[in-house]
Formats: structure tokens, C-alpha cells, sequence
């Protein structure tokens, strides 16, 4: 038969933060009694919970590397860029997106939106000037919608984690890289070279990312005209390509214009791992503000 159970706390490092697998469904024979205690009445999670925390990461990132195939991106690109699911506005995403991650990060005991504002606050405080960067900050995460069941329930493997290139050679210093083994994409020798179907600094928009929260966004953004600088658009799409911007991998696929932008992408990365600092930020008093920027940079309804 099949039970639903809680699943040990299993966790993936996201951007700094713990992102907990969900419920899943597991197989037992009947009257099967799941082992939690061992022959001396110890909890195995009072000691295993660290290496089962770290199993949890590691079968995060065999699913999600075996799994995210340049067909595979292709395919969900072309489908969510549609955008045919809601019309709403950012601020509308925002508070949805409230209801979402809350759930997920137990570690999180404010409302989701206190976090992206504590992290734009942030970025405004030292760079009062760059509007455009407070409001990056404040939208950078809403592709986490993702995982609604009206926006198809995708599983964590396909909307959160680090991100990068499909369609070239999997670069060595992306995290627990051997699962690329398993990918179909591995062998293919269209491929498996350093550029791959790309070319040596072709920019990183004719490159297709593995498939998440940040490239929905992107299209998101990008599909409703939004007149972010192109450095915000940059931020949003690659704030979880860690190969490159803490590796330095896939440097040849860069151009002019990347190298630029990729200097405002090391300066929000900073402020989007230090966002868990607990500033209590008053969401009405800011309001006001980001409301003035999203009118700014956005059309009053997206979609999405
Ligand atoms: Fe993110
Ligand atoms: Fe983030």
C-alpha cells in the first residue's frame, strides 16, 4: 500500500537558505513498520541527521543533474514561455509567493516578502542610486511559483538549486558533477565540447540555462517588456549559476556586455546570502517605494 509520510528533514543549501524536500510518497509492504529507533532506543536522526541532511542534497542534485537535458529545457521554455497561465502584478506575485516557501524553509520565520524586502533594503541602504537593483532584489526570487499547482507543481529538482549551461560540456566545479554521467546529454557529442551548440563569446542570452525559477522570471520580465538595465535582467536569470559567478566557469561564453554585468551580479550575491540577517522590515512603510519602482520598471499587469 501506499503511505504518505513526513520525510526526515532533509535539506538543500539554497542561496544560504534550507529548502526542505516535500512530502513524498513511499512503497511499503503491508504491515511494515518503518525503523526509526535502533536496538538501544536511539533516535537514528540524533546522530544521522547531518549525514542524511547531506543525502538529501546529494539525491537533490542527482535528480536534477540527470534530468535537465537541453531537450528538457527546450521543452519548458517553450511551454511556460507562453505565459498563458494568470494575469497578475509583481506585487501580486509577491504576496503569492508568501504562501509558497513559507511551507518550504523552515528556517524562515517571517513572511517570505519581509525576506525579499530585508534583501532589497539592504542593497538600498548601501546603493541608494541603483532603483533598478533595489527592485531586482525585491522580484529576483518570484519564478519560485514554480512550484504552485497552478503553475504545473514542478518538483524542487526543476525550480530551485544551482543553475547552468545545457547544450555544452558540464563544467567540473559544479556541485556533485559525476551525476552528469547519468544525463543523455553527456555522451552526445553535439554536445560534450567546452562551447558545444554555442560559440566562443557568443553572450550568455544564446545560452539555454538549466531549467528554474530564475530563467521563468527572466522570460517573465523579459516577454512583458519590463525596462529593467539589462544588468537587472542579468541578475535575475543567473543569481544561481555558482559555476560562474563564484568558479569563474563558462568564461568563454561571455560577452562585453556580460563581463559588465556580471560585476552587479557579485555585488548581489553578497546581499542575497546575507538576507537571513533578522532586520525586521515594516512592509507597509516600504511599500510604498517598491510600488513606485514596479510602476517604474513594469507594466501594472503581467503575464504569466
Ligand atoms: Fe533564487
Ligand atoms: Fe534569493
Amino acid at each position: 500500500m501506499t503511505i504518505l509520510i513526513d520525510q526526515p528533514q532533509f535539506g538543500i543549501e539554497v542561496e544560504g537558505k534550507r529548502v526542505v524536500n516535500n512530502e513524498k510518497e513511499l512503497e511499503f509492504d503491508e504491515g511494515f513498520i518503518m525503523p526509526n529507533a535502533n536496538t538501544f532506543g536511539h533516535n537514528f536522526r540524533d546522530y544521522e541527521v547531518e549525514s542524511e541532511r547531506q543525502e538529501g542534497v546529494e539525491n537533490f542534485y542527482r535528480t536534477n543533474h540527470i534530468n535537465q537535458t537541453y531537450d528538457f529545457v527546450k521543452k519548458m521554455r517553450e511551454k511556460y514561455g507562453k505565459l498563458d497561465r494568470v494575469e497578475m502584478s509583481i506585487w501580486e506575485c509577491c504576496e503569492l509567493l508568501n504562501d509558497v516557501v513559507d511551507e518550504s524553509d523552515p528556517d524562515l520565520d517571517e513572511p517570505q516578502i519581509e525576506h525579499l524586502l530585508q534583501t532589497a533594503e539592504a542593497i538600498r541602504k548601501d546603493y541608494p542610486n541603483e532603483d533598478w537593483l533595489h527592485l531586482t532584489a525585491l522580484i529576483h526570487d518570484l519564478g519560485k511559483v514554480l512550484l504552485l499547482p497552478s503553475f504545473g507543481a514542478l518538483p524542487q529538482w526543476a525550480v530551485v538549486g544551482d543553475t547552468y549551461p545545457v547544450g555544452c560540456a558540464f563544467d567540473e566545479s559544479i556541485v556533485h558533477n559525476k551525476y552528469f554521467k547519468e544525463n543523455p546529454d553527456y555522451k552526445n557529442p553535439a554536445y560534450d565540447t567546452k562551447c558545444g551548440v554555442y560559440s566562443e563569446g557568443c553572450g550568455l542570452d544564446k545560452v539555454m540555462m538549466s531549467w528554474g525559477h530564475d530563467d521563468y522570471m527572466y522570460l517573465v520580465a523579459k516577454e512583458n517588456k519590463s525596462t529593467l538595465p539589462s544588468a537587472g535582467l542579468f541578475v535575475i536569470r543567473y543569481h544561481s549559476f555558482y559555476a560562474l559567478h563564484r568558479s569563474g566557469a563558462y568564461k568563454h561564453l561571455l560577452n562585453e556586455e556580460d563581463e559588465e554585468n556580471l560585476k552587479w551580479l557579485k555585488i548581489f550575491n553578497k546581499y542575497d546570502l546575507y538576507s537571513k540577517s533578522k532586520v525586521r522590515i515594516d512592509v507597509e512603510e516600504v511599500k510604498p517605494y517598491y510600488l513606485s519602482l514596479i510602476e517604474k520598471y513594469f507594466p501594472t499587469r503581467l503575464r504569466w
